[in-house]
């Protein structure tokens, strides 16, 4: 639902300001499971806003599913079930190696072709979540505006000047500094990410990435001839930094050249590191003369609060190479990323030239025309608020369906999740069976280069929980709680 009312300071409108105050509280316990909240007219008083401003809060909370109304009583805090136990951490070998996903990966493209299949594979959200409308007048704009922009080569190999301001426009109100000149737009984040990391290693070389990491990443990887070494990540605070430190003073840190890592709202797990944890790592990788390759597509999608930092605002020197695209905020089909290059402008641009050319002109325009519009912020309200009510109920049916001891991540951000069911269970094995029966998922050993992860699989929350998900989701649970061993029959007690 859509409402207009006033903003506070800081351009949020007050109900979803005074909503967010309240979701703290709930969140860190102040507010308790079944404690009654604040009627209207109580908040409206506390809050010193309107009696609608504070019925739209409440109900915003509501859709949320943080508190629940009962008739003639008025709003409590939801019955919350106690969180679920977050994946459990597990012991990553020392070596490097050559990651192997491509065979799994393409059977997983395939699997989504399969029509009428629930969409709880791929890392996508609902086309109807973009605001597609808005930017096919921008496209028509832009188009009628410069007719060359389909007639004339592009030659810039950092792309549209327009786009690269707005992106810097974007970040500096984030609290990054980059100069728009420097920004190189790219045909996704994939080949930002390829990109970044063709130009730092070279075949033979290692990088270290989180454990689980993105498999674009372990995909990048192989394709180039470059060793992996995983270091452990945690659900909540990502990358161990001390696990890095321990790994990067040892001999096997001689042959690193780089780290890998998605640093908010990390590719399965969700993680989002905290900035004393992003300083220290940024500091770290300096000590040992390591580059840090950051992915950050999934930065501008936290569901409450400021949007994180990325780990590129504590580079001082330009070895951070920031790396994001749009394809999961605002236009997958617009194929649009972008890589600010640090220190390393003048060989991303010829790698770039080399490999691909120029991007395409017309979507970078029409991205710029939408961004210059101010409507972005906007659209990344409405975005936030549905990602974070989808995640959390396909989380409710996740703990509703899936066999007993499954334990899942709780992300801040971003829109999958990440679950581990009891061990004996592969994920992998099972998948093909899943995608007869009409059902999908990532197995999880596609996120781990040495084969761990083989009970966990990630599932998308980037569609509306509809009861169609709800029985996807119990069959998927039917599926893995029929792998399941039975317990053993305990022996009759023998009687002496
Ligand atoms: C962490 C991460 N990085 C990069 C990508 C790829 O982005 P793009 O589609 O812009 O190439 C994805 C897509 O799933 C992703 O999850």
């Amino acid at each position: 639902m859509q409402y207009s009312y006033g903003m506070d300071d800081s351009g949020t409108p007050l109900y979803l300001a005074v909503a967010q105050d309240m979701a703290a509280l709930i969140h860190s316990g102040a507010l308790k499971p079944m404690e009654r909240v604040p009627s209207v007219r109580l908040l409206a008083r506390q809050r010193r806003v309107s009696i609608t401003t504070a019925v739209a809060s409440l109900r915003e909370l509501e859709q949320r599913g943080l508190i629940e109304a009962r008739p003639k009583s008025g709003y409590f805090v939801a019955r919350r079930r106690p969180a679920p136990e977050p994946p459990a951490q597990v012991e990553l070998p020392r070596r490097a190696r050559l990651a192997g996903t491509q065979a799994i990966l393409k059977r997983l493209a395939d699997a989504s072709l399969t029509p009428g299949i629930a969409r709880l594979g791929q890392a996508l959200p609902d086309p109807a979540l973009f605001p597609e409308a808005a930017l096919r007048a921008c496209l028509a704009r832009v188009a009628r505006r410069d007719p060359t922009l389909l007639g004339e080569y592009p030659v810039r190999m950092g792309g549209s000047l327009a786009l690269r301001e707005q992106i810097a426009r974007h970040y500096a109100h984030v609290g990054l500094a980059l100069p728009a000149e420097e920004l190189i737009i790219t045909n996704g984040c994939m080949e930002a990410l390829t990109l970044a990391m063709r130009v730092v290693t070279a075949p033979g070389d290692t990088i270290v990435v989180e454990s689980p990491s993105y498999f674009g990443m372990l995909q990048i990887a192989e394709s180039l001839g470059v060793k992996v070494i995983e270091i452990p990540s945690h659900p909540r605070d990502g990358l161990h930094i001390q696990a890095l430190r321990e790994l990067l003073s040892g001999k096997a840190g001689r042959d690193v050249r780089a780290v890998a890592i998605t640093a908010n709202f990390s590719n399965p797990n969700g993680s989002c590191m905290p900035v004393a944890r992003k300083r220290e790592l940024v500091k770290l990788c300096g000590e040992f003369d390591v580059v840090l390759i950051e992915d950050d597509v999934y930065g501008d999608l936290q569901f409450d609060g400021a949007r994180p930092l990325p780990c590129k605002a504590f580079d001082r020197d330009g070895r951070v190479l920031l790396c994001s695209s749009f394809s999961k905020s605002l236009a997958p089909g617009a194929r649009l990323g972008f890589i600010v290059p640090g220190r390393y402008r003048d060989m991303l641009r010829a790698a770039k030239h080399m490999i691909s050319g120029a991007t395409p002109l017309l979507q970078q325009e029409m991205l710029a025309d939408f961004l210059q519009s101010g409507r972005y912020e906007r659209h990344l309200r409405r975005m936030r608020r549905a990602l974070s009510q989808q995640v959390m109920q396909l989380s409710q049916c996740v703990q509703d369906a899936f066999p007993e001891g499954t334990r899942l991540t709780q992300p801040e951000g971003g829109f999958v999740l990440w679950v581990e069911l009891p061990s004996g269970i592969d994920t992998l094995a099972l998948h093909e069976d899943a995608v007869r029966l009409g059902l999908d998922y990532v197995p999880g050993a596609l996120f781990s280069a040495s084969g761990r992860y083989a009970n966990c699989l990630r599932l998308n929350a980037g569609y509306a929980v509809t009861p169609a998900t709800e029985t996807a989701i119990r069959r998927l649970g039917q599926l893995f709680q029929s792998r399941l061993a039975p317990a053993p029959r305990r022996a009759p007690e023998r009687t002496r």
